[in-house]
């Protein structure tokens, strides 16, 4: 999929975030195709990750250049003269000397030293401006080593500041997408405005009891038990992640699920033998009930917290 620079994104990637064995899962994803692959700074794999990439780079399997190697700036890293440390720090844990796209994770700051996103008592943040963190963004850039500069969790009236006061646009907005969160309205605006979206959590993220609350609502509907989903499975002898997955990419959306699971890792990759109808995709695009889960809702008072907003 092309972004609006030129660059070619896989339309599907291997998501890690809190992927057990991320060693073996990597390596098994490589073997199975995959060569978009999204961490973050604050996943606390990147040494895992590299040393998966550099065993399967020595081995022959694959090149640094076959891959694309997304990751992102932490939210205690968000002065601008700041951008560059904690990246370099990820180009050394992965083992590269650039990666192909560096998102700002999330448009809020955090004081120096908070690593993770806080599991109780209020957050700590700081109100440092996500345009001054885009400046340090912009100069990893020139210096080439991140060969794509984006964005994580960006509402649209956010992406519209940003692009007023750049002067190197963003190419993507990660955020979460999936047949309960179609994102249509945010697809569409940024679209508008040259930036594709990545979406996370595309299956719904069924692992949820893995993530902290209050980050992410605790119940909710499953896109992978959807009966809709489930007769489209049938009809197109797929399984319902298949159907998710395709959805999005006839959308023009790249996704990046998790898997832990070898079967289950090259079952979310093959997509690409077959296309759901209008009508079927209509009835999938039907399915949105604006629900999401990484809600952060103890960010909620924060000036840049990104889901107040319609889209
Ligand atoms: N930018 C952000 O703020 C942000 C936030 C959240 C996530 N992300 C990124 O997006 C990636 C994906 O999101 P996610 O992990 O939340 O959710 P997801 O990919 O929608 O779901 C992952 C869960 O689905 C299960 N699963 C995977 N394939 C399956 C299949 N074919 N059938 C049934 N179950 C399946 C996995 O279990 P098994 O492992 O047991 O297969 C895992 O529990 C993350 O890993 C991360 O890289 C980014």
């Amino acid at each position: 999929m092309s972004l609006c620079n030129g660059a070619e994104i896989p339309v599907l990637g291997f998501g890690t975030a809190k992927c057990d064995d991320v060693y073996t899962a990597i390596c098994t994803a490589i073997d199975a195709g995959y060569r978009h692959l999204d961490t973050a700074y604050v996943y606390h794999n990147e040494a895992e990750i590299g040393r998966a990439l550099g065993d399967k780079i020595r081995a022959g399997v694959i090149t640094r250049e076959d891959l694309w190697i997304t990751t992102k700036l932490w939210n205690s890293y968000h002065r601008s003269e700041q951008v560059e440390e904690c990246l370099q720090r990820s180009l050394i844990a992965l083992g590269v000397d650039y990666v192909d796209l560096y998102l700002v994770h999330w448009p809020i700051a955090f004081r120096e030293g908070h690593e993770g996103l806080p599991q109780d008592g209020p957050p700590i943040t700081t109100d440092v401006d996500y345009i001054d963190t885009w400046r340090g963004m912009e100069e990893v850039y020139m210096e080439g080593k991140a060969r794509n500069i984006g964005v994580s969790n960006f509402n649209s009236e956010q992406i519209d500041r940003l692009l007023v006061n750049c002067d190197i646009r963003p190419l993507v907005n990660q955020v979460e997408a999936n047949v309960h969160l179609n994102q249509e309205k945010l697809r569409s605006f940024c679209g508008q405005r040259g930036v594709s979206l990545t979406a996370y959590s595309p299956l719904g993220s069924p692992g949820y009891k893995r993530w902290p609350t209050p980050c992410s609502n605790q119940n909710g509907p499953k896109p992978l038990e959807n009966p809709v989903v489930a007769s489209l499975a049938l009809k197109y002898s797929k399984t319902p992640a298949q159907i998710l997955l395709r959805f999005l990419i006839q959308r023009g959306i790249s996704s990046i699920p998790k898997s832990s699971a070898a079967e289950r890792i090259k079952e979310n990759i093959d997509v690409f033998d077959f296309n759901i109808d209008p009508e079927d995709m209509r009835q999938l695009m039907a399915l949105d009930l604006g629900y999401r889960r990484f809600c952060a809702d103890n960010l909620r008072e924060h000036k840049f917290y990104p889901f107040a907003t319609e889209f």
